[in-house]
Formats: structure tokens, C-alpha cells, sequence
């Protein structure tokens, strides 16, 4: 990657609070084309809340936010700080689709409806041409033979991989998975984390919120530890799981059982 090519999504500075609770409290993140930045830390360290700040599904009170070198334009400041342009609002959303750990696929259509239903209706793509590349997709995760059953009558493990089918459909620059494996039992998991090795290997951008060490240390670029809101520790998986610095990040691995 050229060195003066922008990286796909940058955050500086971020800072995010719920009424009086600081949630972020000025982190920084970014990912170049290709690269797999995974955030882990503690049940309520801001991961989650990250991710939907970085996608434009949550406001932010202060710091930068770029998608492709491109600043969100803002108005108003600080508690009522929003996004000022709706169209980039679509664009940078359609382009940085999330995974969510509940997989949130629509109970009432079938698996190719899923995936179709948001290149169609938000992006305004050819149905047929839609079809096409929704029926390749979920070939590709392995759920090629479930396109007109419904979410209900699959596997927890084969719900997620129609979702990330479904994510990628959007031709998106990024993917975002906000803990993509936890809501799944462990054989299920190993499913769906190949679906993601796969992507990674692909050289696909994305950022992994995860519990799985084991797979944040795989598939990484770049390690982010948050602790309260901050970055505590960051950087190559070998490093930060082989020789953490801090006391925090210590106490965290210690404590956390690999997979
Ligand atoms: N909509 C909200 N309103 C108020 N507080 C919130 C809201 N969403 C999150 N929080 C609070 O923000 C903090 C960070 O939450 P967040 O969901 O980002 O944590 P997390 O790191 O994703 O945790 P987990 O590992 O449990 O998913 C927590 O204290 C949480 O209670
Ligand atoms: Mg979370």
C-alpha cells in the first residue's frame, strides 16, 4: 500500500459520553486497506460503543473521524454534536458494515432475502445483478443450499455467516464484527471463524471486537487493548500477547482463557 494512500477508516481523538459517562475518553484507531485491527479489553471498556461511533450509528462529543481521507462533516458541538451531511452519513455507513454478535438478520424474509434487501433498497443495485452476487456470497460461507429457508430454522453458526454474507453484499471498504463468535457454542464458533480467517487472508479490511484471544492473535494486523474508555496498550499481536507491558493488560490475558 502506498504510503500516501489514506488508510480506510481513521478515528482521532474520539471522545463519547452517555450523560455523565465518559465511554471514550480520546482514542485513536486506524486501519489501512487490508489490515485487521482487533479490539479487545473488559465487559464495558467502550469496544461496542467504539465501533458505532466509528460507523455513524452513535454521536461522538469530540475528535475526527475519516473514512478514505474523507472528515465527517459535523454541526453543532460537543453533547450536540451531530453529522452535518446525510448523504456522507449513508455512504460512510454503507461502506463500513457491521457484524453484530445477535447476527440481527429480518426474521420475516428468507437467507437470499436478507442479503439482498440492502444493495436493492439503499444502494438502488439491479435485483438480478444483486441475486448474482448474493447467491456467490453465501456459496462462499457455506450456506449456498440455505437461500429460501428462514433465519429461524438455521444453526446459531449459520445465521452469522448469512450475516457477514449479507455484510459483504454491500461491497463494503470495511467490515466491522462486534464480537461475531460469542453468542455461538464452540464447534459453531470454529464455523464462523474460518468465515473471517478466509476474509483476513482475502486481505479484506476489518475490525474485530473479540473475546477470542486465540483469534485476534491469528488474524491481526494490529492489537488495541481498551481499558475505561482508553487505549491501554496497542500493537502486533506477538507482541502484545507475547510480552504485554502493562499491569492491566496482564491482569486482562490472565484472566481471560484461551480458546
Ligand atoms: N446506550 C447507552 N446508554 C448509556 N450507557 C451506555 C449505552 N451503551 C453503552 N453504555 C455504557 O457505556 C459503557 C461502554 O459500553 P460498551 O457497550 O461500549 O462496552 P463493551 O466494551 O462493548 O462491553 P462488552 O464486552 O460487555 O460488550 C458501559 O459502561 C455501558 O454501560
Ligand atoms: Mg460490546
Amino acid at each position: 500500500m502506498s504510503a500516501n494512500t489514506p488508510p480506510v477508516l481513521e478515528i482521532r481523538d474520539l471522545h463519547k459520553a452517555y450523560g455523565t459517562l465518559e465511554v471514550l475518553k480520546g482514542v485513536s484507531v486506524s486501519a489501512q486497506a487490508g489490515d485487521v485491527v482487533s479490539l479487545i479489553g473488559s465487559s464495558g471498556s467502550g469496544k461496542s460503543t467504539l465501533l458505532r461511533c466509528a460507523n455513524l450509528l452513535e454521536d461522538s462529543q469530540q475528535g475526527e473521524i475519516l473514512f478514505c481521507g474523507e472528515p465527517v462533516t459535523w454541526k453543532g458541538s460537543a453533547m450536540s454534536r451531530h453529522p452535518a451531511d446525510h448523504a456522507q452519513v449513508t455512504r460512510i455507513r454503507t461502506n463500513l458494515s457491521m457484524v453484530f454478535q445477535q447476527f440481527n438478520l429480518w426474521a420475516h424474509m428468507t437467507i437470499l432475502q436478507n442479503v439482498m434487501e440492502a444493495p436493492v433498497t439503499v444502494l438502488g443495485e439491479d435485483r438480478a445483478v444483486v441475486e448474482t452476487r448474493a447467491r456467490a456470497l453465501l456459496d462462499k460461507v457455506g450456506i449456498g443450499d440455505k437461500c429460501d429457508v428462514y433465519p429461524a430454522q438455521m444453526s446459531g453458526g449459520q445465521q452469522q455467516r448469512a450475516a457477514i454474507a449479507r455484510a459483504l453484499c454491500m461491497e463494503p471498504k470495511a467490515l466491522l464484527f462486534d464480537e461475531p463468535t460469542s453468542a455461538l457454542d464452540p464447534e459453531l464458533e470454529q464455523e464462523v471463524v474460518k468465515v473471517i480467517k478466509d476474509l483476513a487472508a482475502e486481505g479484506r479490511t476489518m475490525i474485530i471486537v473479540t473475546h477470542d484471544m486465540r483469534l485476534a492473535a491469528d488474524v491481526s494486523d494490529h492489537v488495541i487493548f481498551l481499558h475505561q474508555g482508553k487505549i491501554e496498550e496497542e500493537g502486533a499481536p506477538a507482541e502484545l500477547f507475547g510480552a504485554p507491558k502493562t499491569e492491566r493488560l496482564q491482569q486482562f490475558l490472565s484472566a481471560t482463557v484461551p480458546a
